[in-house]
């Protein structure tokens, strides 16, 4: 199926939606993170709508940086062979870390990253995520804080793509053939 074919049908969480939630995760993550420094680790480049959202949320001091993975596989199925595009910029070690994912699937993807990231030793390392897709997953991983459970549909918008695709949507839709 080609990127041509496919097209977005029906909005399953509008922007008001969208925006609500994210301040509800930001407040919940502002008390439990109350006094310490945290580095967000945004997963590019799905998760840059949501880092930018959800970080002028947070009353905390936080840095940022980014990583890129790739996984090798069919635009629309995860593989599990992951490779490290775009690595951090510093060390984590010592630090408290959020990895900010835009969405889990089949969770390769985040165990892949995780088991990498808590390897540098972090003094902790959690998860959030904008939406997550439970009934898809192959290996046993959830997230500590979590925007949205949806169905097994491909979704895409503020921030998901389909072969680069409709990022920009302002609120998530699902993807459909025509
Ligand atoms: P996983 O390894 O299967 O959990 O896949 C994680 C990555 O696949 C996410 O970070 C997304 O980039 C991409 N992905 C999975 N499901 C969707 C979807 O419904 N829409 C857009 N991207 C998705
Ligand atoms: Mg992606």
């Amino acid at each position: 199926m080609s990127a041509s074919k496919k097209q977005v049908s029906k909005v399953l969480i509008s922007p008001e939606h969208i925006q609500k939630r994210v301040a509800e995760l930001g407040a919940s993550l502002s008390d439990d993170y109350r006094g310490k420094d945290v580095l967000l680790i945004c997963v590019l480049k799905g998760a840059v709508i949501f880092l930018s959202d959800l970080m002028r949320h947070l009353d905390l001091s936080v840095e940022i940086d980014f990583m890129a993975v790739s996984s090798y596989g069919a635009s629309t199925e995860s593989s599990g062979v992951v490779r490290i595009l775009k690595d951090l910029e510093y060390s984590i070690e010592g630090r408290h870390c959020l990895i900010v994912e835009d969405i889990i699937d089949t969770g390769l993807t985040l165990k892949y990253l995780e088991e990498n990231l808590r390897s540098r030793q972090p003094a902790s390392l959690k998860i959030v995520t904008l939406l997550d897709k439970p009934k898809r997953r192959k290996v046993k991983i959830e997230p500590d804080y979590c925007g949205f459970t949806i169905p097994d549909e491909f979704v895409v918008g503020y921030g998901l793509d389909y072969n680069e695709k409709f990022r920009e949507l302002p609120g998530i839709s699902v993807l459909s053939d025509r």
